[in-house]
């Protein structure tokens, strides 16, 4: 989940690399540092952000035309100046930048200082700087051979950047398990964890695999295995334009992803919807649909906001495609034994493709015989990488550590799988297939209508910012939603907030109820509408304050609830394209007037490349 940035070439690095580890703060941001390696080897770190790290380096002055850089986000040891990265080796020969965790790190750590080693931080990532150093003057190796004999000793997950401070003209970098890509520039290279950093100065790139070990000088790439392999580069074209990932003008990443909605959604389906409205087509997916179509049993797995997003995708394929559809955390699927009977298909949802426990549910799934598709937005990720066939969500980054665009994005992916599987196994007929797909293209406009609320959300906002807790209700397809908001307001105002479905609150939330706490019922019309309704009446009757989202011109509801934030009609599955708009807007004017940061919330991070 940390952030990774190396450079060689003929520029002074230290920019590049301040600049490329700021795009790569949403993965981690606890405490930064950096290497500037040339005649002279000087490492700065810091706890705190990148801009702390920016003020030490430049006021040293120094620069130099190769150097690494990391942010962080702590798995062993508090993030302090000691445990940031690089981590240098006991006699200083070798830098290392690392993502992921080494596993055996204690027992490494103990055999090495039973050999005298002393170590100064708590990190593992220290044990694997130290074990290469010991390797390399214990065993006469040179700089390549002791990394490739360290990392065969290593268990775990790592992306390293790697230098030995007297081979100047080159980094080493290595992948298991943590994603890496070098940027191939003229007269210079480049080596991060994505590619956002690297964009703005060549869009050629090679995703490593696990198991790779790249020799990155400025004018020459050498790949192979750490079993010394060579392996022939795969150089590709990215498509990420430099403007997306910019603020353009908004204050915030989130509030801009927000507002992106209607042009992630229709990248989303663009050019999947035939001109005619008459069917999808789901490239990614024409060698799996007939199996899809076939399968008794569909499972998906995913973490956070995915995993909501999948519980929509849930209703969704078993209203219109009537396949039984079980909804997994990642996490929790990859440790009980899960039974996988053959034919069944694996949906894994994951914004960054990288998260690890959707990433290790995959390979358990594959190994029991289940085909796996993904539904991802990084191009070139490790899921994609990992899984039988797939569908890309197309949103665009998304900076902003709470997710909003993937999950509007995803949910798009999840009702073109669900529309086109129900229509080739005849449970949808050509007149409804249509309409579906009429009305899920008609979602961007509607979607812009619905970004009217801001300056009401903006209202709300500051009548409820000091609240302390908060309860967020939906039936159907709007109960992920619930959640959804609910989650949403969590991670960056750090209000405690609860999703349910509403039936439930008679089993226990509704003793929560009193005039202090605000229930946001999502509550816009569809078969349940009038069991909402009642509700709506039952929290009214405890005193709870109702913000209620509904469907627009809903009078009903206007007379009962305190505040009610409207979006436009349109049919259930797709409710919650509309509805969770009003929510990810509450909570993002919630948390900036309760001054949190709101794209890099306390203790998350974008990407979870741990378990
Ligand atoms: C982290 C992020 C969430 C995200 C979750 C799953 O917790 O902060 O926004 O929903 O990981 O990530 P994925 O990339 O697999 O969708």
């Amino acid at each position: 989940m940390c952030g990774i940035i190396g450079y060689i070439g003929s520029q002074p690095a230290r920019q590049i690399i301040i600049n490329g580890l700021k795009r790569l703060e949403y993965r981690g941001y606890d405490s930064a540092g950096m290497a500037l390696v040339g005649e002279e080897t000087r490492v700065f770190k810091c706890a705190g952000r990148v801009k702390d790290l920016e003020e030490i380096v430049n006021a040293s002055g120094f620069n130099s035309s190769v150097g690494m850089g990391h942010t962080r986000w702590a798995t062993h040891g508090e993030p302090n100046e000691l445990n940031a990265h690089p981590q240098v080796s006991y006699k200083g020969n070798f830098i290392v930048v690392h993502n992921g965790i080494i596993e055996n790190y204690l027992r490494l750590k103990k055999h090495l200082e039973s050999r005298g080693i002393v170590f100064t931080s708590q990190t593992d990532t220290e044990v694997l700087a130290n074990l290469i150093e010991h390797l390399y003057l214990e065993g006469d190796l040179n700089a390549e051979q002791a990394i490739s004999l360290a990392l065969n000793r290593v268990e775990g997950a790592y992306g390293l950047v790697i230098i030995r401070t007297k081979e100047a003209d080159k980094l080493f970098a290595a992948k298991k398990g943590s994603p890496l890509v070098i940027g191939v520039g003229e007269g210079e290279n480049f080596i991060a964890s994505d590619a956002t950093p690297i964009v703005e100065y060549t869009q050629r790139v090679i995703y490593l695999n696990d198991d790779d070990l790249a020799i990155i000088k400025k004018d020459e790439l050498i790949l192979k295995t750490i079993r010394t392999k060579n392996i022939e580069p795969e150089v590709k074209k990215i498509d990420l334009k430099i403007g997306e990932i910019d603020k353009e003008g908004f204050a915030h990443f989130m509030l801009k992803e927000i507002f992106e909605q209607p042009r992630a959604i229709h990248d989303t389906f663009r050019g999947r919807v035939l001109p005619d409205y008459s069917g999808v087509m789901l490239g990614g997916l024409h060698n799996i649909i007939d199996s899809v179509a076939q399968a008794e049993r569909i499972i998906i797995v995913a973490c956070g906001t995915s995993w909501h997003a999948g519980l929509l995708g849930e209703y969704l394929f078993e209203e219109y495609t009537r396949i039984p559809v079980e909804v997994e955390y990642a996490s929790e699927f990859r440790y009980r034994g899960p039974i996988i009977k053959q034919g069944d298909i694996v949906i894994a949802i994951s914004q960054s493709g990288e998260t690890a426990d959707t990433l290790a549910a995959i390979k358990i799934a594959r190994e029991k015989g289940a085909r796996v598709i993904g539904v991802c937005n990084v191009v070139g990720s490790s899921i994609p990488r990992e899984t039988d066939a797939g569908v890309y969500t197309h949103a665009g980054p998304e900076i902003g550590v709470a997710s909003t665009k993937a999950f509007t994005t995803q949910v798009t992916v999840l009702a073109m799988m669900a529309f086109s599987i129900g229509h080739l196994k005849g449970v949808i007929s050509d007149t409804l297939y249509k309409e579906l797909i009429t009305e899920l293209v008609s979602i961007p406009g509607k979607i812009e209508k619905t970004l009217a609320v801001n300056d009401k959300a903006l209202e709300l906002a500051k009548v409820f910012q000091n609240t302390h807790n908060a309860l967020y209700l939906g039936r159907g397809y709007l109960f992920p939603v619930a959640l959804e908001g609910a989650l949403k307001l969590k991670e960056i105002s750090y209000i405690h907030a609860e999703g349910y479905p509403a039936a439930e609150m008679k089993h226990g939330p509704i003793a929560l109820i009193d005039e202090n706490m605000p229930v946001v019922v999502v509550a816009t019309k569809d078969d349940t509408y009038e069991k909402i309704v009642s509700n709506i009446q039952e929290i009214k009757a405890r005193k709870g304050n109702v913000i209620a989202i509904v469907t627009e011109g809903d009078e009903i509801i206007k007379k009962m609830a305190d505040y009610v934030l409207e979006v436009p009609e349109t049919i259930p599955a797709l409710s919650g394209l509309l509805a969770v708009i009003p929510l990810q807007l509450l909570s993002y004017h919630m948390a900036v007037l309760r001054g949190c940061n709101v794209d890099q919330p306390r203790n998350l991070a974008k990407s979870v490349t741990v378990e």
